[in-house]
């Protein structure tokens, strides 16, 4: 016989909500509501939520794993350990493009380098088609590491050529997520047929339903005159915009908001789509 609970029971268990920073604007973007004299107020996080699994997803390219270093090289040059497992980009790949980043960022890279713990199932069929084995290595790294934040880069490459399993294994990932107490990020690819602004992955919409929320990467090319007229943007050139479509954890910003990606590959999240567009506008009236 399974159990049932009263939800009292549940006091005890119910994690305290808290922000994780993940180093961008994101931080301010979900919110805690708190009762001061008899008015409830908006406050913001400071990050991802405690606890929280995040489905980062967008077609290639968007700025989908910059995001999830960035959000690693925060919490490492922090203190805490996150444990990285790499599915598509081979390891050696992460080491030099986290060093630089962790200067811009002003982050102290002894740190970031001994925070990170690294499983590369980029080169193992193995690791990437047997779950079972990934999470008995991810199980041992965090026991043995003390690891409290895990992304997985990318989730949809542990089911690719087998999609009517995604369900199920998005499903695993996650409970061991909860079980091993991880706050953390699965990033997810979109096929280009896919709408590109939705949450919807390769696999169907199994990550988004499953996980606690979804942040959408995009990118727009400013192909006509009309597009450069309405971003103030030079034809050709791309448009960045992120957005958290959903999160059953804590209220957030639910706007499109502009980002951009430096040279070194930092994310800096700008402003909301609708006032970089208003602004954009004043400017023109200006000149
Ligand atoms: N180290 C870097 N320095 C500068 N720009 C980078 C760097 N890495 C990636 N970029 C730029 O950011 C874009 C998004 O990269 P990435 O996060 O790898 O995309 P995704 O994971 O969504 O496929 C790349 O297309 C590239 O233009
Ligand atoms: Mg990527």
């Amino acid at each position: 016989m399974y159990r049932y609970y009263e939800l009292r029971e549940l006091e005890s268990k119910a994690p305290k909500l808290f922000g994780i920073p993940t180093g961008t604007k994101l931080d301010e973007m979900f919110f805690k509501v708190e009762k001061e004299g008899d008015r409830y107020i908006k406050k913001p996080l400071g990050g991802v939520p405690h606890l929280a699994v995040m489905n980062i997803t967008g077609v290639p390219d968007t700025g989908k794993s910059l995001l999830a270093e960035q959000f690693a090289i925060t919490q490492a040059s922090a203190g805490y350990r996150v444990l990285y497992v790499t599915v598509e980009s081979p390891a050696n790949f992460l080491y030099t493009a986290m060093k630089q980043r962790s200067e811009v960022l002003g982050a102290d890279f002894s740190k970031v380098e001994s925070n990170i713990v690294v499983i590369d199932a980029s080169e193992s069929d193995e690791l990437r088609e047997n779950p079972k084995a990934l999470m008995e290595t991810m199980a041992y790294a965090i026991k043995e590491k003390k690891v409290t934040n895990t992304i997985i880069d990318s989730i949809t490459g542990l089911y690719e050529h087998k999609e009517v399993m995604a369900r199920q294994i998005v499903r695993q990932f996650y409970n061991f997520m909860k079980r091993h107490r991880q706050t953390g990020i699965f990033v997810s690819q979109k096929r280009s047929a896919q709408a590109s602004e939705s949450a919807e992955a390769a696999g169907g919409l199994a990550v988004a339903h499953i996980v606690d929320g979804t942040i959408v990467l995009d990118k727009k090319l400013i192909e006509s005159r009309w597009d450069v007229k309405l971003y103030g943007l030079p034809i050709g050139s791309v448009l960045r915009t992120i957005r958290i479509d959903g999160c059953r954890i804590a209220p957030h910003d639910s706007r499109m908001w502009v980002f951009e990606i430096s040279e070194v590959g930092t994310i800096e999240i700008i402003a909301p789509l609708s006032e970089f567009i208003k602004k954009r506008a004043k400017e023109e009236d200006e000149e």
